[in-house]
């Protein structure tokens, strides 16, 4: 379990699989930046008995907050075994945890924990460009827009591009000692 000033990270519980697969059909908390989702109930549900959310090479935090409530997702993935790189990504279920600086404080708590325990150089935010609350909590945690990955996702009816965000280790570690030294 990671620990944040308001929020916590820790696996997925069985009970959860349900109600996450219901949040990822609400296609308004989606917003217009996320694709439609692809994986069905039975797959998350046989995904969740065999891994509880976590592989070798991936895995699922959910982010609940200090009476345990679930509030969102936080989750990684290597993309590919010759590149090193691992894209994370993240949600909050509800628009009324919108804007208290949650997912921030997330991915700062995701970023650290795989950077110390992990053998990536790279980590990667793959954001719709007009998703501006998106690329700024990426922003806030050390992350480089690299540029556009051009008519990259498809999403209701059209395709999108894609603004991609990356953060490297000593990027990471200078982030890390500029938000530890007093201003
Ligand atoms: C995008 C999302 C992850 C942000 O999470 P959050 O917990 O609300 O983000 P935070 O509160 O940590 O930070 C949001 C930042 O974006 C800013 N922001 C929000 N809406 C904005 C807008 N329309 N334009 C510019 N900045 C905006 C906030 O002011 C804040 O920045 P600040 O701290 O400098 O003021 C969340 O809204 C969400 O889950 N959305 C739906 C799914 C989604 O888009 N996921 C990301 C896919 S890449």
């Amino acid at each position: 379990m990671l620990i944040g000033d308001q929020i916590t990270l820790r696996p997925v519980r069985a009970e959860e699989v349900g109600p996450l697969y219901v949040s990822s059909l609400d296609l308004e908390n989606r917003g217009l930046w996320y694709p439609l989702p692809t994986t069905p109930l039975g797959k998350l549900e046989a995904d969740f008995a065999d891994s509880g959310f976590w592989t070798a090479g991936d895995g699922l935090f959910a982010i609940a907050d200090r009476s345990d409530r679930l509030l969102g997702i936080v989750g990684w993935e290597q993309l590919n075994g010759d590149v090193a790189d691992v894209e994370v990504s993240y949600r909050l279920f509800d628009q009324a945890d919108h804007g208290k600086g949650i997912v921030t404080e997330a991915l700062g708590l995701l970023v650290g924990w795989l950077f110390d325990t992990g053998h990536m150089n790279r980590l990667r935010a793959s954001i719709h460009v007009d998703n501006k609350a998106s690329r700024r909590v990426a922003e806030k945690s050390g992350f480089t827009c690299e540029g556009t990955s051009r008519a990259g996702w498809y999403n209701r009816g059209r395709w999108h591009d894609i603004a991609v965000y990356t953060i490297t280790r000593a990027e990471f570690e200078a982030h890390r000692l500029a938000a530890a030294t007093p201003a």
